[in-house]
């Protein structure tokens, strides 16, 4: 797909078929986090993969909605922040969450691409999400997505214009005469 097309493509899906996920279209998505770029390139996330099946109970405590374990697979990025890139010389920024969060972008394009679902999810709980993934104490949770085929197609989604997106030159107005 045209990378613009494929970027217009990709939706938030909240429904899923059952079927599985190939193998090879997994290690296709997960490779499209291995490529991506990260500050100092530290690569501070993993990602884990989470067969739904039978798991169900404990997906639900980390996000109780039906079609989280629809799909067969549920990603979950993780930053590790002792591995990442910080900002040291000004105030001390870590660019672990960044990192994992571009990351998750590039695995959710890589589905899109190959007609796979994902939904990126911030509002899992994540204390629960550290008990049942037996996170260490230093590796946070990002984000989360279900991986698998779509059950339904999202209608269209608003977007701002790129008039109330984009500045140029200074955060207001026109350039300084
Ligand atoms: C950082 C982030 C957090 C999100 N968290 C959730 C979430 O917890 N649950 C959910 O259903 N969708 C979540 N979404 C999906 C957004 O609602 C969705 O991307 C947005 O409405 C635009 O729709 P689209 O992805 O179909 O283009 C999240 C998206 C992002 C980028």
């Amino acid at each position: 797909m045209d990378f613009q097309q494929l970027i217009a493509a990709r939706r938030s899906v909240r429904a899923y078929r059952p079927d599985p996920v190939p193998d090879p279209l997994l290690r296709e998505v997960l490779e499209a986090a291995r490529l991506a770029p990260s500050a100092c390139n530290r690569q501070p996330f993993r990602v884990l993969v989470i067969h739904t099946k039978g798991r169900e109970a404990d997906l639900f405590r980390i996000y109780p909605k039906e079609w989280f374990v629809q799909a067969p697979l549920v990603l979950a990025v993780c930053a590790v922040p002792t591995e990442a890139w910080v900002r040291s010389r000004y105030d001390g920024w870590s660019a672990a969450e960044t990192d994992a969060t571009i990351a998750t972008d590039q695995m959710l394009l890589a589905a899109a691409d190959r007609g796979l679902g994902t939904c990126w999810i911030a509002a899992f709980d994540p204390e629960a999400a550290r008990e049942v993934l037996d996170l260490p104490e230093d590796v946070v949770p990002v984000s989360f997505t279900p991986l698998g085929w779509p059950a339904d197609t999202p209608g269209p989604k608003e977007r701002k214009p790129l008039e109330d997106l984009v500045h140029y030159e200074r955060w207001l107005g026109p350039p300084r005469t």
